[in-house]
């Protein structure tokens, strides 16, 4: 071989080399640096590697529970063969939309999607479609679409048990609902559920709803703001909140604590946030709804490769969008209190025994 013919070798070789080492770094997945409340990517656009590829559109990423979705997500398609490309609109349409529409662009098979207001987001469905990309709601339903599959819990019950745990405390006395964000259809299926078992009461006479409000984007600041002013425009007379979930109940118990009334209103909450279970041992807060997250997750990775392989995704329900009935897969949530905290989840390895009870003196810990 000539001297410049070895050159040339010698460059192809280390562009070569170049090429492989750039290839490397760029299909490293940055979730795995567990940057909890950033928008996370994968950069994995490889479409050679034969892998199904999934986006998954997140409202955000900014609440405790979403963080174990994510990562419980991730894991269980990783098992099944499938890559999953990660997005988080911090809680904003527009952002959320538009992540959807790069998401597709990127060649995946199935689009996941928790939307952050479940009207707005619904064109996507049509724009997915078009490009042979099936569509799946996750854990919140999109509304008037042709959306493929819908994975969550049985929202409505979420509700029942938040007001039956607190009418069995407080039977009778002046109510205050504070419930979730107005964009998200699960905040109106969970009104729906107390209220089933509120009215009742109320038609009874026993208990008053003296007030409801929305917490624009479950945000524990907006939380704080209605339970402050709610207690001040009913001169702190209110025995109980049935709270939709647990970043809300924050802010109002914040609110309570400020007027020496916490633990000594009734308040629920939902998702089992560890801060929320350390308040419930602790006597201020009184329930919370646990929705093993860990079983959602991994059902919603199932049916994302099965819609992506085209095959059966096991539905046992369907759940009406004002378009059609979506096929359904929809799991069963459980009431946490103080009695049962150990054998829900602790058990299930959702929190430590250790984290739950760092605020409460050890002699007065459950044995296990
Ligand atoms: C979820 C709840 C969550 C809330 C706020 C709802 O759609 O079902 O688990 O607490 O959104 O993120």
């Amino acid at each position: 071989m000539g001297k410049n013919a070895k050159k040339a070798l010698l460059s192809v070789i280390l562009i070569l080399s170049m090429l492989f080492t750039f290839s490397a770094c760029a299909t490293t997945n940055p979730n795995q640096s567990k940057s909890n409340n950033q928008t996370s990517q994968t950069t994995n656009t490889s479409d050679n590697s034969g892998k199904i590829k999934i986006g998954f559109s997140f409202d955000t990423l900014n609440l405790e529970r979403w963080q174990h979705d994510r990562d419980y997500f991730v894991q269980r398609a990783k098992e099944l063969g499938a890559d999953v490309l990660v997005q988080s609109a911090n809680s904003d349409s527009q952002t959320q939309y538009s992540q959807c529409q790069n998401l597709i662009a990127q060649g995946i098979k199935v689009l996941v999607i928790i939307p952050h207001d479940g009207s707005a987001i619904a064109p996507i469905v049509e724009e997915a479609h078009k490009a042979g990309v099936k569509v799946l709601a996750y854990d919140r339903l999109i509304m008037n679409a042709d959306v493929d599959a819908y994975v969550s819990f049985d929202n409505e019950k979420v509700g029942e048990l938040q007001a039956e745990a607190i009418t069995k405390l407080v039977p009778k006395g002046n109510y205050f609902l504070l419930e979730g964000s107005p964009t998200d259809n699960n905040a109106k299926l969970f009104e729906q559920g107390q209220k089933k078992v509120l009215q009742p009461l109320v038609d009874k006479g026993d208990i008053k709803i003296v007030g409801e409000q929305w917490a624009q984007d479950w945000l524990t600041q907006n939380a704080y703001n209605i339970m402050q002013n709610a207690l001040t425009a009913n001169n702190n007379k209110i025995d109980a909140v049935v709270d939709a979930n647990d970043s809300t109940a924050l802010g109002a118990i914040r609110a309570l604590q400020e007027q020496n009334l916490a633990g000594k209103v009734a308040i629920s909450g939902q998702d089992a946030d560890l801060a929320n279970c350390q308040l419930i041992v602790e006597g201020k807060q009184s329930m919370t709804v646990y929705k093993p997250v860990k079983e959602e997750a991994t059902k919603g990775a199932d049916v994302a490769v099965a819609l992506a392989k085209g095959e059966d995704i096991n539905a046992n329900g369907k759940v009406n969008n004002g378009k059609i009935d979506v096929p359904s897969v929809l799991l069963t949530p459980v009431a946490v209190d103080k009695n049962n905290m150990v054998d829900t989840i602790i058990k299930d390895g959702f929190h430590s025994l250790d984290e739950v009870y760092k605020n409460v003196p050890k002699d007065q810990w459950p044995k296990q």
